[in-house]
């Protein structure tokens, strides 16, 4: 079969990315501009700013990428660009930038979701085998979801407040720790010990996660630390959040392998960067002798090349877009019912 080149775009949030992946699992070139250090200074991203950011920069981002191989819009075979979820404006850039390089190359163009493009960043290290299991942390997502084929996602569990990336960021907030707050807590833990005793949860729903009385039980210990004029250890709480918090994914996990047998199990999302995650997952992992992919470092955090890869299973079932789909700030890549 002769090899298919598509070209990814992702804008969902503060990173601009163009990127050529071969067959949906090898990388030929990626352009990724970041908007941290702007956002960084506001304590988050502000919307307006990211879109503006996005407009001005896209075009840039695609001269980049072209200088970095010698393929053409022409040896292209499709568009993939992130429709949804993430901020409107940031969407909008992208997806007309897509659509416009669709219509003028005459290129299918196809729509991707975000999440989709976390788990596929996973075919960019080893190729994805079926059944597996994924776990996908990120800022909006907590879930277990088996996936019997591709495009094919059973959600085993999921939470039932907050997403565990949202937890560390206001976690990190309450530290007044900087933009982005995930990698700045985990930075802080590892100076740091678990001395805070902080809730475990304890759900009796077996698969479903919750991460709301962890971070309500953070922030009260953080005020009432303030109001007796006593000193918080950043260092400490951050280790002692973070183990309470990777305890609970590594608890699930490890009840969604023994329930369905799985060999193989990912993790997706930004949380997937995070190093004690990662090590505890290996333990999991050994311990019940299955085989664990994580995204390699740069394919963590959101970036075109997981979009493109994401696309090509989508490609070979040729599921093209429309020239005038939209971009939405949520939509659901599975139904999150439980059985
Ligand atoms: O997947 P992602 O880039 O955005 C969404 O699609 O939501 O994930 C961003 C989330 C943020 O909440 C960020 O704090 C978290 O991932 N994150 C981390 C780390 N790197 C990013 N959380 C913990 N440890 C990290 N090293
Ligand atoms: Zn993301």
């Amino acid at each position: 079969m002769k090899d298919v080149y598509i070209l990814g775009i992702e804008t969902s949030c503060d990173e601009t990315s163009i990127s050529i992946v071969k067959n949906g699992e090898t990388d030929i070139a990626t352009s990724i501009l970041t908007q941290i250090n702007t956002h960084a200074s506001f304590g988050g991203v502000v919307p307006e700013i990211a879109s503006r950011l996005h407009s001005e920069n896209i075009t840039l981002v695609l001269e980049d990428l072209l200088n970095k191989t010698d393929l053409t819009i022409n040896d292209i075979d499709a568009i993939a660009v992130t429709y949804a979820p993430g901020l409107l404006g940031s969407l909008l850039v992208g997806l007309e930038f897509a659509k416009t390089l669709s219509l003028v190359y005459k290129k299918p163009l196809i729509k991707v979701h975000h999440i989709a493009g976390h788990i596929y960043a996973n075919n960019l290290e080893k190729k994805l085998d079926f059944p597996l299991l994924a776990l996908i942390v990120s800022g909006g997502h907590s879930e277990l979801v088996l996936m019997k084929k591709d495009y094919d996602f059973e959600v085993l569990g999921k939470t039932l407040d907050d997403a565990v990336g949202e937890v560390y960021d206001k976690v990190a907030k309450v530290l007044d720790l900087p933009y982005p707050g995930g990698p700045n807590i985990e930075k802080y833990a590892l100076k740091g010990k678990n001395t805070y005793s902080l809730p475990k949860s304890v759900l009796n729903d077996e698969l479903n996660f919750s991460f709301s009385g962890l971070k309500s039980a953070v922030i009260n210990l953080v005020h009432n630390e303030k109001q007796k004029k006593k000193e918080i250890n950043k260092y400490n709480l951050a280790a002692s959040f973070q183990e309470v918090a990777i305890e609970q994914l590594v608890r699930k996990t490890k009840i969604a392998i023994m329930k369905t047998n799985v060999k193989r199990l990912i993790i997706a999302g930004g949380v997937s960067a995070n190093q004690y995650l990662r090590k505890e997952m290996e333990k999991l992992a050994k311990e019940y002798n299955i085989k664990l992919s994580v995204p390699s470092m740069k394919y963590c955090t959101d970036n075109a090349t997981m979009i493109a890869a994401a696309a090509y299973p989508l490609y070979l079932k040729k599921e093209f877009s429309e020239l005038n789909i939209n971009a939405k700030s949520t939509d659901k890549l599975f139904e999150e019912k439980i059985n």
